[in-house]
């Protein structure tokens, strides 16, 4: 069970942070991008057979629409399928309409990244009464009845975090650590967080580190994981080490915390955001965590191109991994792709692969760091 501190309720008062959320949260899509297949109906616009996806959110990670958007929209155009990717933006009551809607338009499959598992659960319920099949992406809906999911090890994901975290304060006896985690409701957090305590706990409990306090964010809100840490910065006399940020955004949000307070220390981050990418380069973040959306997308469309024929037998040569749900007591047969660890010395990489181009991370202050760093 993850500790939790209930310290939410007073944060905000008075605690004027001139947080952009856009600003430290944006991305522009990445090179690859492809056009918007807007079409509606059942039957096919594009010529393909229809799919439908939902995205969760915009404003949590710029990855939603910098990346999965337009590389799903693009995965599905080489199976033949015409996607339909829609973004609920953050909003549970949109998220059911889009898929009562997809439902009635008779989309063959139904690609789900959920706010929470009980919107994921009533949509897989709903689409499962009209033999929709579903595909849980990249969140598990705990207690849902989806039969594949597609993701990445999400405990890996913490453990890069955690054990970067450790790299950056090694010798730093006693360093003391704030955490900095995505939502209680969103089962990827609660595995992040696993991962990191694997490698922070041990330290934690010999006093190499110090743990301030740990706090999960309610809906991954940037602005709120801010006025969070600042409270605890504040509470702690301005005195941290080192935070965990579960995610470029969080990342983003405590490094203005941290800049308005004169401080520069060790933060990590996920999802290697343009703006996380720029900051790994400035040296205000320490490290930022890869995730190939695009494998992840392209798993995604496989998977949809095979049970939109039936073809089960298909989709199970193509997840042949698993992964637990704990809530339903189950294991979902699953595509679970790798993370890669991001620091200064290796940005380079995820500019290679085009999931943002040097032209979006290499501007202003950033330029004369990517020459440095040997990217243009
Ligand atoms: C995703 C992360 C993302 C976060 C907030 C998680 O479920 O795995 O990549 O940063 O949600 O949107």
């Amino acid at each position: 069970m993850r500790s939790k501190t209930l310290a939410l309720a007073a944060v905000g008062a008075g605690v004027a942070l001139a947080l952009t959320a856009c600003g430290a949260n944006s991305a522009n899509p990445p090179a690859s991008s492809g056009t918007s297949s807007a079409s509606t109906g059942g039957s096919s616009a594009g010529g393909g057979t229809k799919v439908g996806v939902i995205l969760p959110e915009t404003a949590t990670s710029a990855r939603w629409e910098g990346f999965d958007k337009p590389m799903i929209q693009e995965a599905m155009k080489a199976q033949g399928l015409d996607a339909d990717v829609q973004n609920a933006q953050g909003d549970v009551t949109k998220f059911t309409t889009l898929a009562d809607g997809m439902i009635t338009q008779g989309v063959k499959v139904l690609v789900i990244a959920s706010i929470n598992s009980e919107v994921g659960k009533t949509v897989a319920t709903k689409a499962a009464a009209a033999g929709i099949p579903t595909i849980d992406y990249d969140r598990l809906n705990l207690g849902g009845s989806s039969k594949y999911y597609v993701s990445f090890d999400n405990t890996k994901v913490g453990e890069l975090q955690g054990q970067a975290l450790a790299d950056a304060l090694k010798g730093k006896q006693g360093a003391q650590v704030i955490e900095i985690e995505g939502a209680p409701t969103d089962n990827n957090a609660t595995l992040f967080y696993n991962g990191q305590q694997k490698i922070l706990k041990p330290l934690y409990d010999a006093g190499t580190l110090k743990l301030v306090k740990s706090q999960a964010i309610d809906g991954w809100d940037n602005q709120k994981g801010g006025n969070t840490f600042e409270q605890f910065l504040t509470q702690n006399g301005g005195k941290v080490d080192g935070v965990v940020a579960a995610n470029d955004g969080l990342a983003g949000a405590v490094i203005t915390v941290l800049k308005k307070n004169g401080l520069k220390v060790p933060v990590t981050g996920q999802d290697a955001t343009a703006a996380g990418l720029q900051a790994v380069l400035r040296g205000d973040q320490y490290m930022t965590v890869f995730k190939p959306i695009k494998q992840e997308a392209e798993a995604a469309a496989k998977l949809a191109a095979a049970l939109a024929k039936g073809d089960t037998a298909g989709a199970d040569k193509i997840a042949t991994q698993k992964e637990k749900d704990p809530t339903g007591n189950r294991d979902v047969p699953s595509v679970l792709l790798t993370p890669q660890s991001i620091t200064k010395d290796n940005v380079k990489v995820v500019i290679d692969q085009k999931y943002v181009t040097a032209a979006e991370v290499c501007t202003g202050d950033v330029a004369p760091l990517c020459q440095a760093a040997g990217i243009s």
